[in-house]
């Protein structure tokens, strides 16, 4: 079977997560302020949620902001929450119209109150969107996931809803911030780096993961295409073991 083929006939993700980064060196290799590798970070986002809808991706989860990141520069920091009001403002009546329901995970009470306030806004706009969920990770991490999941949980135990014996996987991830989204079934991270850097931990279990070298900024379709032909790829292993790949019949 050609490429072309092989990537028709892939089965894709259904769920889709992706660690965004390489926007700083992009900037410095341009010559240019961190901040604009952020803005032109922004397109490709834009690219890939659109890419990821036309495919039928079912879930998107995009990394924007993690916990660590709060350590950065104020200057950065701050840049990075006024671009996120500023794509906010931008975008969500497109992504609306595009059926796209909007979801964002992460300790969202520390952020400015004014994207809190139009996070709320951009999720009840679209809270009824069916063609796909696109969740934005700001200020996330999986431990701090896993965290408010367990603190949960020991309310629920305290109060005597839920019996210590009956704590399961199941009841783990229905108090994690991904709860009836399912788990990410690809993960992409570009920039080089070959860590998950305390993303969804619990949600990452069996996902495969495509790590790319492309910087964020310059990621596009075929970097996704090649992604999803990779992932085309793993799957079909995956369903074949123990069969040699020249004994396979297409
Ligand atoms: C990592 O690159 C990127 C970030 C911390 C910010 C990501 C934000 C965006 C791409 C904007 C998209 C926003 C939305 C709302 C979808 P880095 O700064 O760690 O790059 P480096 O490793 O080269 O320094």
């Amino acid at each position: 079977m050609n490429d072309e083929a092989e990537k028709l006939e892939s089965p894709l993700p259904r769920h889709v997560a992706v660690i965004m980064d390489g926007n700083g060196r992009w900037a410095t290799q341009h010559g240019l302020p961190r901040v604009a590798g952020h803005r032109a970070g922004v397109k490709s986002a834009r690219l890939i949620v659109e890419a990821c809808a036309e495919a039928q991706v079912e879930t998107l989860t995009l990394f924007a902001f993690s916990s660590e990141n709060w350590q950065r520069p104020v200057d950065e920091v701050n840049a990075l929450m006024r671009l996120f009001i500023e794509v906010l403002q931008r975008e969500v009546a497109t992504l609306h119209k595009n059926d796209v329901r909007l979801r964002f995970i992460g300790a969202r009470e520390n952020l400015p109150t004014i994207l809190q306030k139009r996070i709320e806004d951009a999720e009840h706009a679209t809270a009824a969107n069916q063609r796909m969920t696109l969740v934005l990770a700001v200020a996330f991490g999986g431990r701090w996931d896993i965290v408010q999941a367990a603190r949960r949980i020991a309310a629920k135990v305290r109060a005597g809803e839920i019996d210590v014996q009956d704590i399961d996987d199941a009841v783990v991830a229905r108090h994690l911030s991904l709860a009836g989204l399912g788990d990410p079934d690809l993960l992409i991270r570009t920039g080089g780096e070959k860590r998950v850097s305390n993303f969804l931990l619990w949600d990452l279990a069996y996902s495969e993961i495509q790590f790319s070298d492309t910087l964020w900024p310059d990621f596009d379709r075929s970097d996704l295409d090649d992604a999803f032909a990779f992932f085309g790829s793993r799957q079909r292993r995956f369903g074949r073991v123990g069969i040699p790949k020249e004994a396979s019949v297409d």
